[in-house]
């Protein structure tokens, strides 16, 4: 269909609408078309905030198989790949980098504490924030992860 088919009689003019006239038979198909692409718009960009956008709810419980991935990708250079605090960088680091394996970390706090600590990070960023580079997943299970090193 091109746009000839659109040549209109002045019949289907109706009353002019801010200055314009509107075709009263609009083609249905176009109008389909359109919002199809409304629709299929907005789900791309829904995908794109998924990832940010996750409701808790929404989320799998923390897997400490798939976390010890993501921990030893991430933390583990400060942590230490026994959770001690004794990586490589934190030799160096002051304060220096969280002792998993100490109960006394533990005490006292609710799990979204340890949560939030890891997403938005803590102390200025001597703790660095990590929301921006792994998944609200991803942060469920590294923090299950980093649980299996405290000690009793
Ligand atoms: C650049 C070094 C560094 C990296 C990388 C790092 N951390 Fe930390 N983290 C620290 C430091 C330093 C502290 C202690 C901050 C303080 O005590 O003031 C800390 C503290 C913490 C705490 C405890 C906060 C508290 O005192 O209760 C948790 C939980 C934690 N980190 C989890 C993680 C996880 C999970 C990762 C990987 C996704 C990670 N960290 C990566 C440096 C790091």
């Amino acid at each position: 269909m091109g746009t000839t088919d659109r040549m209109i009689s002045p019949s289907v003019l109706t009353r002019p609408v801010k200055g314009r006239y509107i075709v009263e038979h609009s083609n249905g198909r176009e109008w389909l078309v359109r919002r199809l692409k409304v629709v299929l718009a907005g789900g791309v960009v829904g995908v794109l905030l998924g990832g940010y956008m996750t409701p808790t709810w929404a989320l799998e419980p923390g897997d400490p198989e798939r976390g010890k991935v993501v921990y030893n990708q991430y933390c583990y250079k400060c942590h230490g790949v026994k959770g001690d605090g004794n990586g490589e960088v934190g030799g160096v680091s002051f304060p220096p980098p969280a002792n998993f394996t100490d109960p006394a970390l533990w005490k006292n706090r609710p799990d979204s504490f340890f949560i939030d600590v890891i997403t938005n990070g803590y102390d200025y960023g001597k703790m660095p924030p990590w929301w921006d580079v792994i998944s609200k997943q991803e942060i469920q299970d590294v923090f299950a992860y980093i649980k299996t090193f405290r000690k009793k």
